[in-house]
């Protein structure tokens, strides 16, 4: 049983430009699979017309922006704030249709209903003011456009396979992300209407010692909270495990929350 107390003092924001984007693409890189089977279930909550406009917000090295492009048809602008997951995105995720921006969920620099959809992939929790980001999301949506929000809610964090090396993950976590109902309570306040809650299975991709290498790039911001000390014992163990072929594969899940907003008012 894990415990459920509560870090202290609060997270502090993690700077993607001290070192996550050295090793952001390379730590999280998914398999075209799963990547098309995100895209897949997004399809499910998205109009069927095609173009659809869309914004990666929070695009990062553009992990998604140019999937989004080729599964929707875009164009997709990619509007990240930090300056080196942007150069990221651009030498290494170059998409015809896919401009990267600089800017932030709280100042979208695109004009009013200019989107038929916005992803934010684990880049909500990251937003500090989320109301202000829920409204700009509303203003560059058009009528009945959608919010994608991909994110990890307090009262179920996934159980990983590296969770057991890092116990003090889940207190880090639960700090670190909000309830679904605190997420629905904020983004409903700027006027969208919840559409569905959704959970997608994540199977375990790939061979274990792949994913180990992976993980050793650090690239979950859930490590920017732990020391060193913390971070060198749990590597020591997972190389010792994985050494002995111990370690437990884990399919795990993500969840999302599908947004709208309201749709043009019909003329009487
Ligand atoms: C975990 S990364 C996710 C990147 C990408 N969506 C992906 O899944 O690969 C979180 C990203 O959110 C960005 N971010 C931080 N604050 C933000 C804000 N206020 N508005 C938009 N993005 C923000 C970070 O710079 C970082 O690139």
């Amino acid at each position: 049983m894990e415990a459920h107390t509560s870090p202290d003092p609060p997270l502090a924001p993690v700077d993607y430009d001290k070192v996550q984007h050295q090793t952001y693409a390379r730590g999280r890189v998914l398999p075209a699979e799963a990547i098309a089977r995100y895209m897949a279930v997004f399809a499910e909550h998205l109009p069927e017309r095609r173009p659809l406009a869309g914004i990666d917000l929070g695009s990062g090295t553009g992990r998604f922006s140019p999937a989004l492009a080729d599964a929707f048809g875009g164009p997709v602008w990619g509007v990240e704030p930090a300056d080196g997951m942007r150069a990221a995105a651009v030498a290494d995720a170059a998409h015809p249709h896919v401009t990267y921006l600089a800017g932030r969920a709280e100042a979208i620099p695109r004009p009013d209903a200019s989107a038929d959809f916005v992803l934010m992939f684990l880049s909500w929790h990251h937003v500090a003011d989320k109301l202000a980001a829920a409204r700009e999301i509303a203003r560059v949506l058009r009528p009945g456009g959608r919010l994608i929000l991909r994110s990890t809610f307090q009262e179920r964090i996934p159980d990983h396979w590296w969770r057991g090396y890092f116990p003090r993950s889940w207190d880090i976590e639960r700090a670190m992300f909000q309830t679904e109902a605190e997420v629905r309570g904020i983004v409903e306040a700027a006027g969208f209407g919840t559409v569905a809650s959704v959970r997608t299975e994540v199977p375990f991709e790939g061979d274990i010692a792949n994913l180990v290498e992976r993980l050793k790039h650090r690239a979950v911001s859930t490590f920017e909270h732990m020391t060193e000390e913390e971070l060198r014992e749990g590597f020591d163990r997972i190389d010792a495990d994985l050494a002995a072929g111990a370690i437990v594969e884990k399919p795990t899940f993500g969840d999302f929350i599908v947004f709208e907003t309201p749709q043009e008012p019909a003329i009487a």
